[in-house]
């Protein structure tokens, strides 16, 4: 198998559903076209319902958005689909006549990945009913890759996590966090790693707080029921945020492997301080958007969206503070934000560094610390900014910016995280998906502000207008701890 262009059969549950539309079938294009898959490669669609091959390609070349030339349609000829109910055994015995034979004709050596991409009450079954198929014993490799949510709390995650162990070890279940395959995620321990400067002053003595904000414009969509359950605490915290905290703040590994990676970014985890039922108003704020204005659109509000309830409880923001207590970061609060139908859409981490024990140059009225932005989108780079003398004539020390963007020159280009994904699993490389270990002690640690919050439905909701950065609570989380979020319009250029 030459290591860049691997041969395998990718098996897509849920082929007829938004995500494969969306992500699943471009990103393999993409690669493909990128010449990242030999021409070694099947892709079979599985779902409910009826659907020839013609049409399931005829979908896919559409997924794509390019027009029928010759290239996508050769790119589609891979693509086969098989009707199938996923509880019963039938369609599986089905499914292995076809991968068999798709074997044979495509070279793959036995070579399979399971896409779970539908609906999470199906995952232990699928895998239950993949092995007792036969699928999963082949001459080759067999991987399973489970899209989100994992579970709904601990408890679940555990149960789910049970289910697929029964049927794959560890090393063969890929959880995707699509954070980890964007690249200034990725790039965080570059930064950290790479550089002295940086990573010598990445502690308490020398950074005073850390902030990440995940904001996004757009509200629910057609989402509501899943949203009801989840809201921004489960949908964006217990996965997103929490992986971009352990990247920032865990310890160098001793190499770049999966599990010695994996191993430092659960120490951080397991770090984290818990907040207990009492203390969840002083750690968290939650928010829900009424309606408003969203870059120029009046909008409505979130329980006025579809299949939500009218006097729902659900947050779609979320503030937190957090502490991990442990040598390197006692002391330093990392503050998390997210929400639906904020100002804008963007993600953005923000190292505050400490100021000098006497700056001369301090203005007490308009202090300048030295930050460090690490832009995740829509820009990616990063902006360091520094304070020196400017053309003033005067003694003054002035706030200046160092830019440097990693898309600004080539946007095209830049692979999406899915696609960076899917060829990691092709590769056999977990290293940018999650192990059970940080997802569970994800889970613990959200619970608890769940349970508190579901305790206390008495809140006044909406409390944040579409259109602004939160609620006021927001604010006044940081503002306790002398603090402000950074909301520094700066953007990274290459000019
Ligand atoms: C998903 C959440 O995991 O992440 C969505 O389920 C959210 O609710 C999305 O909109 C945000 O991802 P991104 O890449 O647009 O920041």
């Amino acid at each position: 198998m030459s290591e860049k262009q691997p041969k395998a059969i990718v098996v897509i549950f849920g082929a007829t559903g938004d995500l494969a539309k969306r992500k699943l079938f471009p990103s393999l294009f993409k690669l493909y076209r990128k010449n990242k898959l030999s021409d070694d490669f099947a892709v079979v669609g599985v779902a409910r319902g009826e659907m020839s091959n013609e049409d399931f390609r005829k979908s896919v070349v559409q997924s794509t958005g390019k027009s029928d030339n010759k290239q996508i349609q050769h790119f589609a000829s891979h693509f086969y689909f098989q009707s199938a109910d996923v509880t019963d055994k039938q369609s599986f015995e089905r499914l292995q006549v076809l991968l068999q034979q798709l074997d044979g004709q495509y070279h793959t050596e036995g070579n399979r990945i399971f896409y779970l991409a539908m609906a999470p009450e199906f995952f232990g079954t699928i895998c239950e009913n993949l092995k007792s198929s036969g699928l999963t014993a082949t001459d080759g490799w067999s991987r399973v890759v489970i899209e989100k949510p994992f579970g709904h709390d601990y408890e679940s995650a555990k149960d789910l996590n049970n289910q697929i162990g029964r049927v794959f070890t560890e090393d063969q279940v890929y959880r995707i966090d699509h954070y980890l395959g964007k690249e200034m995620v990725q790039n965080i321990t570059v930064i950290r790693f790479a550089n002295a400067i940086f990573e010598e002053l990445w502690n308490n003595q020398y950074i005073s707080n850390i902030q990440i904000t995940s904001s996004e414009t757009l509200g629910v969509e057609d989402r509501g029921r899943y949203y009801e359950s989840s809201g921004a605490l489960l949908d964006m915290v217990q996965n997103h945020m929490l992986q971009m905290v352990a990247l920032l703040a865990m310890e160098p590994p001793i190499n770049l492997t999966r599990d010695e990676i994996q191993s430092e970014k659960v120490k951080v985890l397991r770090a984290l301080r818990p907040v207990t039922e009492e203390e969840v108003g002083e750690y968290f704020v939650r928010g829900q958007y009424g309606s408003g204005r969203v870059q120029g659109q009046d909008v409505i509000g979130y329980r006025e969206e579809n299949n939500v309830d009218s006097d729902s409880t659900t947050d779609t923001f979320v503030a937190g503070k957090l502490m991990i207590d442990n040598y390197r970061w006692a002391g330093v609060p990392i503050y998390i934000r997210t929400g639906k139908r904020m100002e804008e859409k963007s993600t953005k981490i923000v190292i505050q560094f400490k100021d000098l024990p006497m700056n001369l140059y301090r203005d007490k009225n308009h202090p300048h610390p030295n930050l460090l932005e690490i832009h995740i989108q829509p820009d990616e780079g990063m902006t360091l900014h520094l304070n020196a003398q400017q053309k003033t004539g005067k003694e003054d020390s002035l706030p200046i910016q160092l830019h440097y963007c990693s898309n600004c020159d080539d946007k095209m280009n830049t692979p999406e995280a899915y696609e960076r994904l899917l060829f990691d699993c092709l590769l056999g490389d977990a290293t940018h998906y999650t192990h059970w270990d940080e997802v569970s002690i994800s889970w613990k640690f959200v619970d608890a502000i769940s349970k508190a919050w579901n305790k206390n439905k008495d809140i006044a909701f909406p409390n944040y207008e579409s259109g602004s950065m939160g609620p006021d609570a927001s604010d006044e989380l940081l503002a306790k701890d002398g603090f402000f979020w950074w909301t520094v319009k700066s953007k990274p250029s290459n000019s």
